[in-house]
């Protein structure tokens, strides 16, 4: 008989580490204004640390900046890039350096997607998505990384699992993620004897995220939780604690991993 099922208990980083064990390090998170990478700050800020966010909207960052000083009691400023232009980059690195003095976790999360099969894909809008998440990975790598070895620092990119297989409408960002992880790998071996570390985040399903909204799941006649072996999708909270993990002295040995957090629906064969 089928086990009767069970939700997967969510609980937050707070209760499992330390409130201080980012006290005097700085954050530098592209894709900060909104969605996972907001999340992801706010958790490394309730765990200490003052942080920079970055996105191309002003309006967007600033507001998200006030909240996330205001909800954590430490210090967030908003720097306006497109992680497509290197020069807007290095001027938020300086922003940062100015406020901060320092950079010790980066986050490269910006990242552009829509459902399109690749019939109806144009060249313009492959690049795009290649050039904001692949090219935008290297270029945030590229800005921080003087001040990232000097701290000994510690990078995660945030990935998917869609390009572990074949899905559909999704040429673009399969492509483009994979060219994120592949970074990631090769950050983590020639950047390993600075002391720095470099993983990825893979997200399943997150619940309430502009990424959800944008590639709903339909067709299969079930749930989407049904699906997942843990019996719950992820809330940007999942996330959030995977990046305290990796960001602390816990996980101090491990660099160029991918650290999937969905529930186990990655490993679910497709005739389950
Ligand atoms: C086909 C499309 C399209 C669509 C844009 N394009 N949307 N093609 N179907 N739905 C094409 C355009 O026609 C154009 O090509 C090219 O892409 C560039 O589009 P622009 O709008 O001019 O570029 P830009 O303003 O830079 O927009 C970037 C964007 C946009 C990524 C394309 O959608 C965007 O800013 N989205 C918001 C960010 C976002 O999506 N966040 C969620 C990320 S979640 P032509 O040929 O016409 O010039 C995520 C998670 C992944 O990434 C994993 C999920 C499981």
């Amino acid at each position: 008989m089928a086990p009767a099922p069970v939700r997967a208990r969510y609980t937050n980083s707070e209760s499992v580490f330390k409130p201080d064990i980012f006290k005097g390090k700085v954050l530098f998170c592209t894709g900060g204004g909104s969605g996972i990478c907001k999340e992801m700050t706010y958790a490394v800020m309730k765990h200490g640390a003052n942080a920079t966010i970055v996105g191309r909207k002003l309006d967007r960052i600033t507001q998200a900046a006030e909240e996330l000083s205001k909800g954590t009691g430490n210090t967030c400023i908003p720097a306006q890039a497109d992680v497509r232009r290197p020069d807007e980059l290095k001027e938020a690195v300086k922003k940062t350096i100015e406020k901060f003095g320092r950079i010790d976790f980066v986050i490269c999360g910006a990242a552009g997607n829509f459902l399109a099969p690749l019939s109806g894909l144009s060249e313009n809008a492959f690049r795009t998505v290649i050039e904001i998440d692949t090219l935008g990975t290297f270029n945030t790598f590229k800005a921080t990384i003087p001040y990232v070895r000097q701290s000994h620092g510690s990078y995660i990119h945030v990935s998917a699992t869609l390009h572990y297989r074949g899905l559909p409408y999704q040429a673009h960002v399969s492509s483009a993620k994979a060219g994120v992880d592949a970074l990631s790998r090769v950050i983590a071996v020639e950047e390993g004897p600075w002391g720095v570390r470099s993983n990825v985040i893979a997200p399943g399903p997150i619940a309430a995220t502009e990424g959800m909204s944008r590639l709903s799941v339909s067709g299969t006649g079930r749930s989407l939780e049904s699906l997942i072996p843990l019996g719950r999708q992820g809330a940007v909270q999942d996330i959030a604690n995977a990046t305290v993990f990796l960001f602390s002295d816990a996980a101090s040995l491990i660099t160029g991993e991918a650290l999937v957090v969905d529930g186990g629906l990655q490993h679910l064969s497709s005739s389950s």
